[in-house]
């Protein structure tokens, strides 16, 4: 069986304290690096060893080829200026053998608008809790500067009508709070259900940034809806959130005993098991496509075979993907696995969020697809997504691609947690990485680049 290797930053502290305790001097900054680099050193000499010892037809491990040459996959966060989203083409051209991986963002951020347009519209004789003949939704934003957090919040402004638009772009500002409706970022909307005219009003939304400065922070959120429904509860008729994570924990809070639809994105298992209880519904960003493509557009570039292959052309193990799940984007050198929205009529395929996509979960052969070692970082080991269902997805693919992943988890906050232990890339033969902020690709390709 493969070595897996899960390095909390607990783990790499713990670590670079005892690398200290005996070197005694130091700089802070290289911490990370001094201690990861040590634990991996004594692990790649033994498979320099093992690997001598056995066939020559084992591709060496690292070593042969320039890391600026590796294959590099960005995923999740894509690279990308965090004020106006463009994106970083310098990084996703970094070589010809780098890519990124991630899913429509405006497909999903339409499907979750009008999944909950549609909850209203079949629920026209109860949505509106107090008879006031205004719909108050109250809307928690993951990350003011990510494209996916951007883009799920336009998807449902523009739904309920109450988008505003500055320069031909739907606002994504948090407003605060406005349960009076002066707001300048969003506006007042109008829906006719049931025969009558309603408001639509955005009650308050807030990014949810803890205080050491994690985004999509679920406790944050929680925090959030305790504070509106204090002040304004009776006029909540819905919970509307970027993520199921801090949807889950507005719904464990509030929502749920008191009955308010609470609406997420993700289709996390536990998210989807709570449908049953009255959770409004989320959107699959299809995590069991998105972990396939990531760890096999690295697989394909290190056996030398077209991008394709396994992806829209089937392998000789049969992985084949159709087109109803994924789009290529060759200008962008991006991959996009396409959403469904997950709700009281379907949430039942849905219910395991880490079981692998069937159509490619065929094992490949390690005569033509050796064992190869793999540097992987999840910008935030805490993200209710990344480590309850993107990594778990990860971790069952990496066997079937006869990959060996070595899994970093950051903090969420600080790039150089995570980049201090890219210390050593020689170690490896191509870098899965999800940054904390998309403006930072520079950090990791400087440190390949060296
Ligand atoms: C997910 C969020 C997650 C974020 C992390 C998004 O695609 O929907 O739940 O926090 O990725 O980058």
């Amino acid at each position: 069986m493969k070595n897996k290797q899960v390095i909390s930053i607990a783990a790499a502290a713990v670590l670079a304290a005892a690398t200290f305790a005996g070197c005694g001097s130091s700089s802070g900054s290289s911490s990370g690096t001094a201690s990861s680099t040590a634990a991996q050193a004594s692990s790649t000499a033994d498979e320099a060893a093992a690997a001598a010892s056995t066939t020559e037809a084992a591709a060496p491990t690292g070593g042969a080829v320039a890391n600026k040459d590796k294959p590099v996959c960005w995923f999740n966060r894509q690279p990308s200026n965090s004020t106006t989203g463009e994106l970083d083409m310098t990084a996703l051209n970094f070589n010809k053998d780098t890519y990124y991986v991630g899913f429509d963002a405006n497909q999903g951020a339409e499907l979750q608008g009008q999944m909950v347009e549609k909850y209203i519209e079949d629920h026209a004789d109860t949505i509106d809790r107090n008879g006031d003949g205004v719909i108050g939704y109250v809307l928690a934003i993951g990350d003011i500067g990510h494209n996916d957090s951007i883009a799920r919040t336009r998807g449902v402004r523009k739904a309920l009508g109450t988008a505003v638009e500055t320069d031909g772009d739907i606002d994504a500002n948090p407003v605060g709070t406005n349960t009076d409706g002066s707001a300048k970022d969003v506006q007042d909307g109008k829906l006719t259900v049931g025969g009558k005219e309603y408001t639509v009003r955005e009650l308050a939304s807030q990014e949810m940034k803890n205080s050491a400065g994690a985004t999509w922070d679920a406790a944050t959120a929680g925090n959030a809806i305790s504070t509106w429904s204090s002040s304004f509860g009776d006029q909540i008729d819905i919970v509307v959130s970027n993520n199921d994570g801090m949807g889950m924990s507005m719904f464990n809070s509030w929502s749920q005993a008191e009955k308010v639809p609470t609406f997420g994105y993700d289709a996390n298992s536990d998210a989807v098991a709570a449908i049953a209880n009255g959770y409004g519904g989320t959107i699959s960003q299809h995590a069991d496509v998105q972990a396939y493509l990531t760890l096999r557009v690295v697989r394909n570039a290190l056996d030398g075979v077209d991008i394709d292959t396994g992806i829209g052309t089937a392998d000789a193990a049969g992985n084949v993907l159709t087109s109803d799940v994924y789009e290529y984007n060759a200008d962008q050198r991006s991959y996009y696995a396409l959403n469904v929205a997950v709700t009281a009529d379907n949430y039942q395929d849905f219910t395991d969020a880490t079981k692998t996509y069937a159509p490619v979960s065929n094992q490949l052969d390690a005569s033509t697809s050796p064992n190869k070692k793999v540097w992987l970082d999840i910008y935030n080991a805490a993200d209710n997504f990344l480590s309850s269902t993107y990594q778990p997805l990860l971790q069952k693919y990496d066997d079937l691609l006869n990959l060996d992943v070595d899994y970093i988890g950051g903090d969420g906050q600080t790039e150089s947690n995570i980049t201090n232990r890219l210390g050593n890339p020689s170690e490896y033969d191509a870098f899965c990485i999800n940054m904390v902020k998309t403006d930072n690709a520079a950090s990791y390709t400087a440190l390949l680049s060296q």
